[in-house]
């Protein structure tokens, strides 16, 4: 059996040409893999604290969630119930990302400190299925007690 790349009816002709193929499938489904993961940029109004972005976010986890695991300190006295408005934040962009504003949420906003028209809940913020660029701004949290 010849296994020379020569000729093109040969095993070895075949095996790579399926590898080939193969790794085309692999090349042609790449944007919709990076297309299930986000980008996220945490700005902050704290004194002395630079952006920090962080990418490969999976979806169905809120922005909260996303901070502490990455040791981006936002309090959460309720932990994350929407029951208070510790974990309040800006979101800059990206907001049709997240799961819509309720009407509970909307009420602890109202008691949030300095509230402004692009104010979220950060335990709220839930990133939805798909991906994209997040960019959102923590209020100054050395103004809270607590978690
Ligand atoms: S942690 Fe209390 S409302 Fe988000």
């Amino acid at each position: 059996m010849c296994l020379s790349g020569s000729d093109p009816n040969s095993v070895f002709h075949q095996t790579k040409s399926i590898f080939s193929l193969i790794s085309n499938i692999k090349v042609g489904l790449q944007p919709e893999i990076c297309g299930t993961m986000y980008t996220i940029t945490f700005k902050f109004e704290q004194k002395g604290l630079e952006p920090i972005t962080l990418t490969g976010i999976e979806p169905d986890q809120s922005i909260l969630e996303v901070a502490l695991k990455n040791d981006i300190e936002l309090h959460h006295n309720c932990g994350g119930v929407c029951a208070c408005s510790t974990c309040h934040l800006y979101v800059d962009k990206g907001e049709d990302f997240l799961e819509e504003l309720s009407d509970k949420e909307e009420d602890f906003i109202d008691r949030a400190v300095n509230p402004r028209l692009n104010s979220r809940l950060g335990c709220q913020c839930v990133l939805q299925e798909g991906g994209g660029e997040v960019f959102v701004t923590l209020p100054d949290q050395t103004q809270f007690l607590g978690e």
